[in-house]
């Protein structure tokens, strides 16, 4: 879905998409793919990469706020998609942070020695729950899918290096899904007014995005011993290229160790860090010892950092 697919549904321009936003093109999924589709591929993917089977994978976890179904969880759904019955498997929803959430919950899981492995997948179909009639929000989402194996390594190889997350409940409805959960079942009347759609403050959110990502990317940063210097990639939800030039201006991050994709994809919630990941390595930039500074936020509105040492 391009700027120009948009002009001609909305009073818009290619011009006011892209100096606002960094956006020139996004993805749909057809409509006989769901979520589960997406992260299937996204996973088969990861486990080609990784040399791995499903089979070895102990845990499947999936962030997305466009699940299959309310349940059960997309991640059931995945892993038997893959021929995997009996391993652990579950979604959590914490929207576009999602992807950030699953870092260190997975790190911990292996480090605890409850998995060995656990495969994180960040997927959504986010253009089910756009209003195409609304132009401050429909232009800005995609849909994507991307997978990441953690696995469990000696001391000394240890990727994960520190974390920060956050939350804050006070205005869900900042940006949110008004219509389809316990407070608001949908109605008839709810369908037609689009309460079943992408909801969003959309000026409130960028000045918090902003101040979260700078804040919380500082904090894991001195946690891990490492100042802004040492970080060789920082790879951002890609919500807003504004967003995430903004945040890398304050950090004093140069813009050629940002990684941005958005302008091919637009926002996919927690798809958008594991995609930008996939692509850094697919570009063959990434070394051995690499650091990289995942940061982001999201609905909730929540947000996080963390900080991770590259070593594949
Ligand atoms: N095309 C043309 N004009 C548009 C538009 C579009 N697609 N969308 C909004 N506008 C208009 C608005 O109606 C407004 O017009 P008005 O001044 O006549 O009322 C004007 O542009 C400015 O709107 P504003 O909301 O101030 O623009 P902005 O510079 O803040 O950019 C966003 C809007 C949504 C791009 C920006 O606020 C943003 O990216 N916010 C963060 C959203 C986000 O990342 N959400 C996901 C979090 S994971």
């Amino acid at each position: 879905m391009s700027n120009a697919d948009f002009e001609k549904i909305l009073n818009t321009s290619d011009e006011w998409i892209v100096t606002r936003t960094g956006m020139k093109e996004r993805r749909y999924a057809p409509p006989e793919m769901a979520s589960s589709d997406l992260a299937t591929r996204a996973a088969r993917h990861a486990l080609e990469r990784a040399g791995l089977e499903p089979a070895d994978i102990d845990c499947f976890i999936v962030a997305t706020v466009t699940p299959d179904y309310h349940f059960p969880a997309t991640a059931c759904i995945v892993a038997s998609n893959l021929g995997v019955v009996g391993k652990a498997a579950f979604d959590i929803e914490i929207a576009c942070s999602g992807f950030i959430y699953e870092l260190p919950m997975a790190a911990s899981f292996v480090r605890a020695g409850v998995f060995r492995r656990v495969m994180i997948i960040g997927v959504e179909t986010l253009s089910r729950i756009l209003n195409m009639e609304d132009r401050s929000t429909a232009i800005l989402f995609g849909d994507g899918a991307g997978a990441a194996i953690v696995e469990r390594v000696e001391a000394s190889r240890d990727g994960f290096l520190s974390s920060e997350l956050g939350a804050d409940g006070n205005a869900p409805e900042m940006l949110y899904l008004p219509a389809g959960g316990s407070r608001e079942p949908l109605t008839q009347t709810g369908i037609a007014d689009k309460r079943d759609k992408v909801h969003m403050a959309g000026r409130e959110v960028f000045k918090y995005a902003v101040t979260k990502m700078v804040e919380t990317s500082l904090q894991v940063l001195e946690r891990a011993h490492l100042t802004t210097d040492d970080v060789t990639w920082m790879i951002p939800h890609q919500a807003n290229l504004r967003i995430m030039e903004a945040a890398a201006k304050r950090l004093n991050i140069p813009r050629e160790r940002i990684v941005v994709n958005i302008e091919k994809y637009g926002n996919t919630s927690s798809a958008s860090i594991p995609i930008a990941l996939s692509e850094t390595i697919e570009a063959g930039v990434l070394r051995k010892g690499d650091i990289i500074l995942f940061t982001g936020f999201g609905g909730g509105l929540s947000w996080g950092s963390v900080a991770w040492r590259w070593d594949a």
